[in-house]
């Protein structure tokens, strides 16, 4: 190791010197009595075996893209000390070049107060919030046998066309929100628990009483995802909520106003709403139901386009076309 990187060894914090191959040159004393690796056990070896799973693969690809166009880089690790209990650290590892060689210095800071539990960035939350949602809509449909791959293609179908109508008209909505939105669209239909299985799956004609009892599914599933988060009981879930709450009240209303259950019109029917009513209905239209056969993509993107206006807002229709214009749709469903 080159002379002039030794006085990084004297800091306070931990500190751990790879070469360009990340393989471990010092570590200082610090390192050491924080992870119980004493130097000569871990100099030599890859900086890697000291990785966990728990931290995320994209933390060591934005770490390299950040290393090898010559940038520093700060992160958050979790990796295991000598006795294979966690180490959560905050961590900046800065590039040096010394006489035609790469170092790089790693200072790392532990994150004390997260002595117990797990560091979990929020692409990780927001996976384990997507999975739970995942679990709760499909057990309450679970009498629909074909229900979770619906499920699944409309959050796709919901993730592909907020971010097309998000960049057509240059909204710049935070990802954070976009994500919200296919997350929570999965719970649409979670009224449904409560419709008796006679009237939801009658083949033929519904009554006027049989509809109205059908179109309750939607303030039903208000009350039950309200239920539900007040159980919760953590701000972390209030966006979630109200984005929850917009989907699964809103998308039965129609653009022109028909719609149920408050006959909102155009922009005051709440995006998400909007969005999950084209995609639902897309996919319904795509898959074979026990009263219909499943329709040709083609003849279900012409539904669309006759109802724009009527039914569907005309600028998501539109954002939805250049996807399948662009064939991003899709496979026509078995199901
Ligand atoms: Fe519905
Ligand atoms: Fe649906």
């Amino acid at each position: 190791m080159n002379e002039s990187l030794k006085p990084f060894l004297a800091l306070a914090d931990a500190v751990i010197i790879t070469n360009e191959k990340h393989q471990i040159l010092a570590v200082n004393k610090t390192y050491e009595c924080i992870t119980g690796f004493p130097s000569d056990l871990i100099v030599g070896k890859k900086a890697s075996i000291l990785r966990t799973r728990l931290t995320p693969d994209e933390t060591y690809i934005g770490m390299y893209e950040s290393l090898n166009s010559g940038s520093p880089w700060s992160g958050i690790f979790t990796n295991r000390k000598r006795d294979n209990s966690l180490w959560h650290s905050s961590i900046t590892i800065s590039p040096f070049f010394i006489e035609g060689n790469t170092y790089y210095v790693g200072v790392f800071r532990e994150l004390e107060q997260l002595d117990r539990g797990y560091y979990l960035d929020e692409q990780r939350v927001s996976s384990i919030q997507a999975s739970l949602l995942k679990v709760l809509a499909i057990s309450c449909e679970i009498r629909d046998p074909g229900i979770e791959s619906h499920l699944v293609r409309v959050q796709q179908l919901t993730e592909l066309l907020t971010e097309r109508y998000n960049e057509r008209c240059g909204l710049n909505m935070p990802s954070l929100e976009l994500a919200g939105f296919s997350r929570s669209s999965i719970l649409h239909d979670i009224g449904k628990s409560a419709i008796p299985e006679g009237i939801l799956y009658k083949p033929g004609r519904l009554a006027d009483y049989e509809r109205t009892i059908i179109e309750m599914h939607t303030v039903i599933g208000v009350d039950i995802i309200g239920k539900i988060y007040s159980e919760l009981d953590d701000e972390i879930f209030e966006n979630e909520l109200s984005t929850a709450k917009n989907i699964i009240l809103h998308h039965h209303e129609k653009w022109d106003g028909t719609g149920y259950p408050h006959g909102l019109k155009g922009t005051d029917i709440p995006l998400e709403a909007r969005i999950v009513s084209v995609v639902d209905v897309f996919d319904a239209l795509i898959s074979k139901r026990p009263y219909k056969e499943k329709w040709p993509i083609s003849d279900a993107m012409q539904y669309l386009n006759t109802n724009k206006g009527k039914h569907f807002d005309p600028e998501l229709v539109d954002s939805f076309l250049t996807l399948y214009e662009e064939g991003m749709l899709l496979p026509e469903s078995d199901t």
